[in-house]
């Protein structure tokens, strides 16, 4: 078992769908700290280009941006042949897939809003998860993020809230139909600190903080098909002991 100490990842591949995000660029960066190859894959290159500047050149010789969508089955099943073809192994994988949105009751949702944030998400998730979780190494590991408001209605972020609960059962049936065969997932976040919204409470999470506790997970082979609730620093200093 791992801690997330500089060069504990090394040798090891990382892919963080959605890594060009908010919360996806504290994961990218904790698993490049620890020594990981991180893949991101974009359906933008202006977005990858600034996600390497936000890295910073040294961690960013290790940083390999991929260009192209996973929207879709067939496009996350090329990705992750590609991925496998291109670095020979696939360690971890950390969907951080999916931002923000609130503005609608369920009742004046547009069917527009529900495309974009309910079928478009869930379909990129399920189609990472069945593409990349059959290539995952023996050791490896899938986590999942979501928000609090999987758990807790959110009035006029409804599709938000069913998209985040869709994606908690479907880490359950993940690890329901694996039966121990990989460790699966899902960490539970509460409002982060990030490039986007740089105010908060000072016991909230920032991105980097969030990425710590992706790469406590996917180096503690004791931490498997759970749904790991990340609220406050207090919740990353629980994971913090579990490694030591
Ligand atoms: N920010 C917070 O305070 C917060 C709090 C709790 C939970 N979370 C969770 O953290 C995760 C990421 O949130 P974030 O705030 O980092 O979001 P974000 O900044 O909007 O980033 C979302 C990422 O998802 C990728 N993506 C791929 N397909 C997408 C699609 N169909 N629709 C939208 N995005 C798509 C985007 O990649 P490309 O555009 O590069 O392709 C982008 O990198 C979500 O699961 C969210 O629920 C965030």
């Amino acid at each position: 078992m791992d801690n997330a100490r500089t060069g504990s990842m090394a040798g090891r591949v990382a892919v963080v769908p959605g890594g060009t995000g908010s919360v996806g660029e504290g994961i990218v960066r904790a698993f490049l700290s620890a020594g990981a190859d991180v893949v991101v894959p974009s359906r933008s290159q202006a977005k990858l280009d600034e996600l390497s500047e936000l890295i910073g050149p040294e961690l960013a010789e290790r940083l390999h941006g991929v260009t192209g969508a996973y929207g879709t089955f067939a496009e996350a099943e090329q990705l992750a042949e590609t991925v496998k073809e291109r670095f020979g192994r696939i360690d971890h994988v950390v969907p951080a897939v999916g931002g923000w949105w609130m503005g609608q009751t369920l009742w004046q949702t547009s069917e527009d809003a529900w495309q974009r944030f309910f079928l478009d998400v869930t379909t990129a998730h399920t189609a990472v998860a069945r593409a990349f979780v059959p290539r995952l190494e023996a050791e490896g590991s899938y986590s999942m993020i979501s928000g609090f408001s999987a758990q807790k209605p959110y009035a006029g972020a409804g599709i938000v809230s069913m998209s985040g609960a869709a994606l908690l059962m479907m880490r359950e049936v993940l690890s329901a139909e694996l039966q121990g065969q990989r460790r699966v997932n899902d960490l539970i976040l509460g409002p982060v600190i990030t490039r986007t919204r740089p105010g908060g409470q000072p016991d909230w999470l920032t991105a980097d903080q969030v990425g710590e506790a992706a790469v406590l997970v996917a180096a503690n082979p004791a931490v498997a098909d759970e749904h790991l609730v990340l609220d406050t620093v207090a919740n990353l200093d629980r994971l913090r002991k579990r490694n030591q």
